[in-house]
């Protein structure tokens, strides 16, 4: 028996801003690295550590299908849900919320790695001087081999998404494009933070990071 489908809103606006917003800076990160333009390589690069630290926030403070007691969940989990397709999450599934968290800890080592490499030449982070030639050489090396990782790892997360569409017959995609999803499964009322609070987040997060790089 078919089980009707309902549209209920998953993502809150704040999630769904801060994952396009990623996007768009983490392109703009790569491309100015490509093209050795690291005056703006730095400043995405450290929006995108703005962008993270505020998600790390959001992910203890915000919406329940942001948080990250919601969607992680240990080895039972991650089988339940390859085996029955069972999650307890109306957000991300425990492979998705997973394949989330190593995408964020990633950008964040990124980010900080960034700020004290140096490319050998003309240009280095605004804290390498803080740190001596060793330590900026080897987060430097660091830097590089994460960014292979990093780019791997946004290929097989845009493949996945794909899969899910075209194999799978689900959309992720538009959930979180508008925020809504079908579902056919019960899902009890889903508790929102305020878009209000996220952009206060986010305004302290910038806010320490202008005053930190301006005071060390
Ligand atoms: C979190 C986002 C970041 C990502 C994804 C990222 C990625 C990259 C990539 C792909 C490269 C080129 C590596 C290569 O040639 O193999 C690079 C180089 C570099 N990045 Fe970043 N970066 C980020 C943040 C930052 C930040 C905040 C800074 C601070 C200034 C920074 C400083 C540098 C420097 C100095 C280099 C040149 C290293 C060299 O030429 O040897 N990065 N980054
Ligand atoms: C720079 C490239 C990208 C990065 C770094 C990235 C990173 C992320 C992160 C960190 C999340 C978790 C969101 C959260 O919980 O806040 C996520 C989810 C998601 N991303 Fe991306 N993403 C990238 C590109 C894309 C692209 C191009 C698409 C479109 C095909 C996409 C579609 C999605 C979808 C649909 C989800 C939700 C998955 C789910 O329902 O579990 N992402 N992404």
């Amino acid at each position: 028996m078919s089980q009707a489908k309902h549209l209920i809103r998953i993502w809150d606006l704040p999630t769904r801003l801060f994952h396009w917003g990623l996007v768009l800076l983490v392109g703009l990160v790569f491309l100015s690295a490509l093209l050795g333009a690291l005056d703006i390589h730095e400043i995405a690069g450290e929006g995108v550590l703005a962008l993270v630290l505020f998600r790390l926030a959001w992910g203890v403070h915000g919406s329940q299908t942001a948080r990250f007691s919601d969607f992680l969940g240990g080895f039972a989990a991650i089988q339940k849900y390859l085996v029955h397709r069972e999650s307890k999450s109306a957000g991300h599934n425990p492979l998705g919320g997973w394949m989330a968290v190593a995408m964020l800890a990633i950008l964040l080592v990124q980010a900080i790695t960034g700020l004290i490499a140096n490319d050998g030449i003309f240009f280095q982070g605004p804290l390498a001087h803080r740190t001596s030639g060793i330590i900026s050489d080897a987060a430097t090396a660091v830097h590089h081999q994460l960014a292979n990782l990093l780019a791997t790892l946004i290929v097989i997360h845009v493949t996945a998404i794909l899969l899910y569409f075209f194999v799978g017959k689900e959309n992720l995609l538009m959930p979180m494009l508008s925020g809504k999803k079908l579902v056919t499964t019960s899902v009890n009322s889903i508790h929102f933070s305020s878009s209000i609070s996220a952009a206060k987040i986010l305004c302290v997060v910038i806010l320490a990071i202008v005053i930190l790089l301006a005071v060390l």
